[in-house]
């Protein structure tokens, strides 16, 4: 079995360049299959989710060649079917954009539904309910959802949740559909923007990513590009979390500060000293930090996807914080976890109520989920002992290199392998 063990204490300093972003880069990626020509993806991260996307793109037909560490260039022009392979889209949840990719170049698609995951159901009715106004109809058959349209037309859609993945879907089924598509109550993350340039820069129309109101003007086709993904703001906020929770001082480099707004603004109202520069951070702290409230938005407000990690730091803050989750129904089940390092953290629904405690400790813990993942690492990085980290997959899939980052920044951490326990048998 894989782990990360991490011995706490030690400051975070130095500098750390942060890679493209795991969420925008998992919505380009489908969407190069609108292209009639060859893309060119540059400052793509390294990491499992977008391999897993590749690999299922190649499975298609299409020919996927990496120039470098974090360069794609990749040929849709030969997939033929719009079918996508059953084992590998279960086991990510943004393969759905496979859908509206595949809607929107050969009026149907087939693909597996998409998984769940540790922090409750994830319903893709929005999706389908944008499908449904461009003039598609859906049916389940065998798990998979197939997707088809006589002739794909433009539509209003009024979205009844700000959902980042119905965005997506509908923003990729529409940009090739017949006439004009308006998305309202749209939502407004960097990589919505981002995802927006990219279709653009392949010859799209459309306008108004990053507002409320998204407006696609449909066109016939659209070209090879050669595009640069934005900067991942959730791997920045991580590792300025985990800078905070080591009383560190660090710089990032490779960000938008923009991006960064709801984040800085809660590690500074923590007390965290944070200067802001063109396209880097500088992230300083010492003694121990305040508490805080935070409630879980959608963009512009806290990310949700941050929500883990500013809670391990508030764990071992001055006083006692609130955390309202307000995006997912599930997503405090890490808290277990931390309480094995000495968490006083009590969870009612979506608010949890953290009392800090002078530190933590060490101890062996699971992660639960991506960022709860991150989550633990942030806090055994603070922590008085050894950490030992497990199901270390789940971090892999959306951090590039994160133990090697750290241990430039000076870090005590490292992956093991150990053999399988064996189980005892009654
Ligand atoms: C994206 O998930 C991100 N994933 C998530 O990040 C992130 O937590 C989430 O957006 C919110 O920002 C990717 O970008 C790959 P939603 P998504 O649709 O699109 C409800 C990470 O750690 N909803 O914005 O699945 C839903 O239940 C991951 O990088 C419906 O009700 O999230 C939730 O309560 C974890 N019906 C809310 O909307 C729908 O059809 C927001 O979900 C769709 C969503």
């Amino acid at each position: 079995m894989k782990k990360i063990v991490i011995n706490g204490g030690n400051k975070l300093q130095g500098k750390v360049r942060i890679s493209g972003a795991k969420n925008a880069a998992v919505a380009i990626l489908p969407a190069v299959i609108l292209s009639d020509g060859v893309c060119r993806i540059e400052n793509i991260p390294n990491i499992m989710d977008v391999n897993l996307m590749a690999n299922i793109l190649h499975q298609m037909g299409a020919s996927v060649n990496r120039i470098n560490k974090t360069t794609l260039e990749i040929d849709p022009t030969h997939i033929t079917k719009p079918v996508a392979n059953y084992e590998l889209v279960r086991k990510m949840r943004a393969s759905c954009y496979l859908l509206g990719a595949l809607l929107g170049k050969f009026s149907q698609a087939e693909v597996a539904l998409p998984g769940g995951c540790n922090f409750g159901v994830r319903p893709i009715d929005q999706h389908l309910k944008g499908f449904g106004v461009l003039g598609a109809e859906h049916s389940v058959v065998g798990g998979m959802i197939h997707v088809r349209a006589q002739h794909l037309t433009g539509g209003h859609v009024y979205l009844d949740v700000v959902s980042v993945g119905a965005t997506v879907n509908i923003m990729l089924a529409a940009v090739k559909a017949d006439g004009k598509t308006v998305i309202e109550n749209a939502a407004k993350e960097p990589h919505i923007v981002d995802l927006a340039n990219f279709l653009n820069s392949m010859g799209a129309d459309v306008r108004g990513a990053g507002t409320d109101v998204i407006k696609i003007n449909g066109v016939k086709h659209l070209n090879g590009t050669t595009y640069s993904i934005i900067p991942d703001q959730i791997e920045a906020g991580t590792y300025m979390a985990a800078a905070a929770a080591t009383g560190g001082d660090v710089v990032l480099q490779n960000v938008i500060s923009k991006h960064l707004e709801s984040i800085t603004a809660k590690l500074r109202e923590m007390g965290v000293e944070i200067e802001e520069y063109d396209d880097c951070v500088h992230v300083r702290h010492q003694g121990r930090l305040r508490r805080c409230n935070v409630k879980t938005m959608p963009h512009p407000g806290f990310p949700t996807d941050m929500q883990p990690q500013i809670t391990a730091l508030l764990a071992a803050a001055d006083g006692t914080s609130i955390v309202n989750e307000a995006v997912w129904d599930h997503r405090f089940r890490y808290i277990d976890e931390l309480k094995r390092m000495g968490a006083d953290i009590s969870v009612d629904g979506k608010i949890a109520v953290v009392q800090g405690v002078e530190r933590l400790n060490g101890a062996p813990v699971k992660a639960t989920d991506l960022r709860a993942g991150a989550a633990m690492i942030i806090a055994a990085l603070s922590a008085e002992g050894t950490t030992y980290i497990e199901d270390i997959e789940h971090i892999e899939r959306g951090y590039e290199d994160i133990v090697e980052k750290l241990q430039g920044l000076g870090a005590d951490i490292k992956v093991i392998y150990t053999e399988e326990p064996s189980v005892q048998t009654a």
